[in-house]
């Protein structure tokens, strides 16, 4: 991968543009007028996208604000399945492919139309409803990705019941911290998925998870690895029991464009994981729109492959909501890159004639890394558009992105969002927009950005400062479920008035934007989001530890890996084995991402004289830099300790 070093360097510092093929600005759905016409009434910009849904009762007004709550075409009436589906199927586009579904397995590929989908959700709609919910319940769905988890939720929108789907790598711990947060009352699962070859033990997580949620009183099972689970009669149900027994029609009801859609917790700076949640209209018009422009959408063409888990907020805007609402062709894979040779996404691509792929940075830089000979012995011709997502994309990851897998003929978008932002905020847009390696260059149309500093003052071009957003936008959440405080403070009291996002950026001397990642102490792991108080609250739960510090330290492949110090208590003898038991603790307390790569026994961590962990030094250990500044620490010997401590087990390696 280093022979393109010097040539990134070389572009980078000529400031060179890619700009887009003529073929590219011809075909684009978006123009670039489009800018200035949204820049001039956003607002109007947004209730003409929104006129693109079904509505069963057009709405007034776009949009009503009370910072910090916005509510987007209030007095509306619709509902988001019908969107996704019906109308389609209305429309006569029954027998179009709405996934290419392909399991893990070799060869276990299930092909589902709209018209396919549309009974399939109708059935578990009808199935939700004979167990008992209603509009307005809550359904947690922790499921591997098969169709039925985009049946599950699409059938829980039809009926208006929000849906929280928890990521199937979270522990039991984790989950049932996630059902008691929203009070969910049924729980779709399934029993296992394929990951790595092996199947997952889904439902036993639901069984340990559910001992502590008694309010939970029904469990819907997909049969999907055939393996034994264990059964609690009366609460247990097998999805094709009950849903396949159902009538293939139902007759669906509009709710308000402002009805929750769904809760998707994300984590934050304290140890409580947030549930974050959308509504309707909003959500359904921006993740449709940038759905279409920013990834030029020709849904009667296109093969889409969002490569991401639906878990994941990426995966509910770009596998589900998007794609669907716009009578798009996606493909669904289930499993990890390499399952059955390190080729596997090239053989997908190939296969289904991906036109559009769309995945993360870390993803990217382990496909670069088991070499060109994997995607190069494959036919990518069908592919047309490349876009990343989660993280910053380095240059070099970008330039190989846009060479090996692209041959040098697709444009890149390189994505900027959040799980609070529903959608894509900030993004080039291909036939419009020139792109530059690592830029995600400039906000969509009708989003406002800004680089600000503590006091909210834009800062000049080629200066860091925090991104912020400034004014509602449709996809923006509506409130952390059940902490509206907790909304204000972490968002909106930063920089009064602006949306705070947590990350910082920078404009270049073309006013392009690089956002440059998180500036709080959240991590990002392999496109993960994850809280260091969420993992040290675990580890220090472990009755060996006193105290526990953990940073994100720079990785050269999951962009960052999770370093703890730890303190073990006056009484504990430090047995070989401790450090694997931690990180196994971490991982059953959270899950499996959660785990610490590096774990640092400590006889001390370094502190302030007031008391507070220095996290900002751990880091420089942790990343193997030379210490900053130690001054107000209470004993700088201490660190200095740490630092050799580390420095020595690093090259015990
Ligand atoms: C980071 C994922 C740089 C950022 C959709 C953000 C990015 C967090 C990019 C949200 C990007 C996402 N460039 N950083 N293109 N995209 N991020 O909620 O730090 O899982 O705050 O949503 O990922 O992660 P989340």
């Amino acid at each position: 991968m280093s022979e393109h070093v010097e040539e990134i360097e070389a572009l980078l510092h000529e400031g060179r543009r890619f700009f887009p093929s003529p073929d590219f600005v011809a075909q684009a759905n978006a123009t670039k007028s489009i800018y200035e016409i949204a820049d001039a009434d956003p607002e109007a910009f947004w209730a003409e996208q929104a006129r693109g849904l079904t509505w069963e009762h057009p709405f007034s007004t776009a949009l009503n604000w009370t910072p910090p709550n916005a509510t987007w075409f209030e007095d509306g009436l619709l509902n988001a399945s019908v969107n996704c589906l019906d109308r389609h199927v209305a429309a006569g586009l029954g027998d179009r492919v709405a996934y290419f579904w392909v399991g893990e397995p070799e060869g276990d590929q299930r092909r589902i139309t709209y018209a396919d989908l549309l009974a399939m959700v109708s059935q578990a709609a009808n199935a939700l409803t004979e167990l008992g919910v209603k509009a307005g319940d809550r359904v947690a769905i922790y499921l591997p990705m098969i169709p039925e988890a985009v049946a599950a939720m699409l059938a829980c929108a039809r009926i208006g019941a929000p849906h929280s789907v928890i990521f199937g790598g979270f522990s039991a711990d984790a989950l049932a911290n996630r059902i008691l947060d929203a009070d969910c009352r049924v729980v779709i699962t399934a029993d296992g998925g394929f990951r790595r070859g092996a199947p997952s033990a889904l439902k036993d997580n639901v069984d340990a998870a559910l001992a502590s949620c008694p309010d939970v009183h029904a469990v819907l099972v997909v049969r999907r690895t055939e393996q034994a689970v264990t059964w609690v009669e009366g609460r247990d149900h097998w999805w094709h029991n009950v849903v396949e027994r159902q009538a293939m029609t139902h007759t669906p009801e509009a709710f308000p464009a402002e009805h929750p859609l769904y809760v998707m917790y994300t984590s934050g700076t304290t140890a409580k994981p947030k549930g974050i949640l959308h509504t309707t209209a909003g959500y359904l018009t921006h993740v449709s729109t940038t759905h279409r422009m920013v990834f030029d959408l020709k849904a009667d063409r296109d093969v889409v492959w969002t490569a991401a888990d639906i878990g994941w907020v990426t995966g509910h805007s770009y596998i589900v909501y998007g794609p669907l609402c716009n009578g798009a062709t996606s493909v669904l894979y289930e499993g990890v890159p390499d399952a059955g040779g390190k080729d596997r996404w090239w053989r997908i691509v190939e296969e289904f004639g991906v036109t559009i792929l769309y995945t993360a940075p870390t993803t990217i830089r382990t496909l670069m890394k088991w070499g060109d000979g994997f995607p190069d012995s494959h036919d990518l011709s069908s592919l047309r558009l490349l876009g990343s997502v989660g993280e910053p994309i380095n240059p070099e990851a970008w330039m190989w992105y846009r060479s090996v897998i692209g041959g040098n003929n697709c444009p890149i978008v390189d994505t900027w969002w959040q799980t609070e932002t529903g959608g894509i905020m900030v993004t080039p847009l291909p036939g419009v927009t020139a792109t530059k390696p690592g830029a995600a260059m400039r906000a969509f149309p009708g989003i406002s950005v800004d680089v600000v500093d503590h006091e909210g003052n834009s800062v000049p071009d080629g200066e860091g400062g925090f991104l912020v957003v400034n004014r509602p936008w449709p996809g923006m959440t509506r409130g952390i479920w059940g902490d509206p405080e907790r909304f204000i403070e972490t968002y909106w009291s930063q920089v009064p008035g602006r949306y705070f996002a947590g990350d910082g950026a920078k404009r270049d001397e073309d006013g392009d934007l690089w956002v440059l990642g998180r500036i709080d102490d959240v991590m990002n792991v392999s496109g993960h989001r994850l809280s260091t108080a969420e993992v040290e609250h675990a580890l220090v739960a472990h009755h060996a530890v006193a105290e526990a510090a953990v940073v994100g330290a720079a990785d050269a492949t999951t962009g960052q890996a999770i370093v703890a110090f730890v303190t073990v208590k006056a009484n504990v003898v430090v047995a070989e084995t401790l450090v694997e038991e931690l990180r196994a603790h971490v991982g059953q307390l959270i899950g499996p991402i959660a785990k610490p790569k590096t774990i640092l026994i400590t006889p001390e961590l370094p502190k302030t004289r007031s008391g507070k962990i220095m996290r900002r030094l751990l880091r420089d250990v942790a990343e193997h830099r030379a210490l900053g500044d130690t001054t107000t620490l209470l004993d700088p010997a201490v660190v200095e300790m740490i630092d050799e401590l580390m420095r020595s087990s690093s090259s015990d390696d």
